[in-house]
């Protein structure tokens, strides 16, 4: 029986194993992490991660051929192939504060392998990180093993997106191995290739030197990020001309070179990757002397700032220029539908951005919790164009205009006006009449997500802002937003 041991039990770490777990009975898949409480939920009823489908693979599994536990270094010792899914985030300070990947986590994670390890194994980057690791990763097992232990190291990264993990994984569009061009690192490719081949199929597994497989990761992430980054771009062009970005990505998504998706108007992108991935890759460039390369992915977050202000700015302006003191109902707060995940979110910028123009806030999301939402407006923001400066915000200031309430109606209810940040279906079918009547006048509808008819809110009486769309007379009157 082949024995995987996974180190990281978050995002990643949780649903691959689940997946490979379930299909693949003959493999054994213990998923490790330091956190007792994140093992304690998965052992439980309540999984630590909202995603759909996820609940039923793990029931199916766990305490058959999948387990969750703390016995990290035990674990680890017994595996022939071990995952690193550990958690890579932007280093905060020191050398690279800003932009480079921390891997400190990594690098105590290899060190652990080296440390325990009694027979050869494979490791697998699973996490995210800067090309070149797996050079590093490699001299830190092979300087702290004995001699006749063997590592080969191979590049493995996700391609899962939150809120569809379970599907993406069922289904991936592909599955990357990159390994070294000797004997023993396509064994080790092989290796790797025969647990995903038990449901992928194998036209679908790509395999490409160490290197490749590193980067593909970072460039896919920066790819699809600049999407979203070009089309809000456009929509605020739209917005200034009177043309509908809805329109025009259709017209540009149809042409088959460019192809639909990734091409909707919103307030930003969100979520734990994209920006830590493009600043890893703008970090890299600058590096490796590329300063022109540096900037032009750097441009890809500067839009999306740029977007989630103009987004607070735009409330602001449109609601005779001052909130202070006014309710504004903030529906959503995840990154984005599906997933109970607050990293990154459009909402923290967004919700930070009213509350310092005084505004009182009442948000409601379906996953996530009251403490997430209060620890997230809290905690200082890291700024990663000036890494020194944390964004500052009192404690008992934000907490006192903020109140999380537990549906969209009562958050409406008495405000002057309601945003909408995720685009989660239920936001769709809401009884916008109800939520009218129950509102202060003029009653504002701002949709950060464009997922309201808005010609039909309008008919009820509201002012409605879509992003990138045309405005209501009532917004064109008000002052430009920058
Ligand atoms: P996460 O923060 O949810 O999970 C990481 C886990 O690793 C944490 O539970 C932490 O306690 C554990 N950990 C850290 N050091 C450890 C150690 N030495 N021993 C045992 N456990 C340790 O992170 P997430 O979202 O799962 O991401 C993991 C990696 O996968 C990152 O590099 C990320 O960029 C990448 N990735 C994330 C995707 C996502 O949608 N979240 C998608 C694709 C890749």
């Amino acid at each position: 029986m082949v024995k995987i041991c996974c180190i990281g039990a978050g995002y990643v770490g949780g649903p691959t194993m689940a997946v490979i777990a379930l299909k693949c009975p003959s493999v054994e898949v213990v998923v490790v992490d330091l956190n007792q409480k994140r093992i304690d939920a998965w052992n439980s009823d309540t999984l630590p991660i909202y995603e759909p489908g996820l609940d039923d693979v793990v029931k199916q599994c766990r305490g058959k051929n999948l387990f969750f536990s703390t016995k990290v270094d035990e674990s680890v010792m017994e595996a022939d192939i071990v995952f690193v899914s550990v958690n890579t985030p932007t280093k905060t300070t020191g050398l690279g504060a800003g932009k480079a990947a921390d891997l400190t986590y990594w690098e105590s994670a290899a060190r652990m392998i080296a440390r325990v390890s009694k027979s050869s194994k494979i490791v697998v980057e699973k996490s995210t990180v800067p090309v070149k690791t797996a050079e590093a990763i490699e001299k830190i097992l092979t300087h702290n093993n004995k001699s006749e232990i063997q590592f080969q190291i191979l590049s493995n990264p996700e391609f899962l997106a939150e809120g569809t993990a379970i599907e993406d994984l069922f289904h991936p569009d592909r599955v990357l191995i990159g390994g070294r061009e000797t004997p023993e690192g396509q064994k080790a490719v092989q290796a790797l290739k025969d647990v995903y081949a038990q449901w992928v199929p194998e036209d679908k597994i790509l395999t490409t030197n160490l290197w490749s497989a590193e980067l593909s990761k970072l460039a896919a992430n920066a790819f699809l990020a600049q999407r979203i980054s070009s089309v809000n771009a456009m929509s605020a062009l739209c917005e200034a001309t009177g043309a509908n970005v809805a329109q025009v990505s259709y017209a540009v998504g149809k042409d088959s070179r460019i192809g639909p998706k990734f091409l909707n108007g919103s307030v930003g992108f969100g979520g734990s990757c994209f920006q830590k991935d493009i600043l890893n890759l703008v970090y890299i460039c600058e590096c490796n002397g590329l300063p022109e390369v540096a900037e032009y992915w750097k441009q890809v977050i500067k839009i999306n700032d740029y977007q989630k202000s103009r987004f607070v700015n735009r409330v602001v302006a449109s609601m005779f220029n001052t909130v202070s003191k006014k309710k504004i109902a903030i529906l959503g707060f995840a990154f984005k539908k599906d997933t109970g995940d607050t990293r990154e979110t459009p909402a923290i910028d967004v919700c930070q951005g009213l509350l310092g123009d005084n505004a009182d806030l009442s948000i409601y999301d379906p996953q996530v919790t009251e403490d997430q939402i209060k620890m997230d407006l809290t905690s200082k923001k890291f700024d990663w164009d000036h890494p020194l400066h944390l964004r500052p915000m009192s404690d008992t200031t934000t907490l006192e205009k903020v109140r999380v309430v537990k549906d969209a109606y009562e958050a409406a209810k008495d405000s002057h006006g309601v945003c909408i940040l995720t685009e989660w279906d239920e936001f769709k079918t809401l009884d916008y009449q109800k939520i009218y009547e129950g509102m202060q006048k003029p009653a504002f509808i701002f949709d950060g997500r464009n997922v309201v008819d808005a010609n039909k809110l309008r008919e009820i009486g509201f002012i409605v802002y879509s992003i990138g769309k045309p405005l209501d007379a009532w917004l064109n009157d008000m002052p430009a937003v920058a």
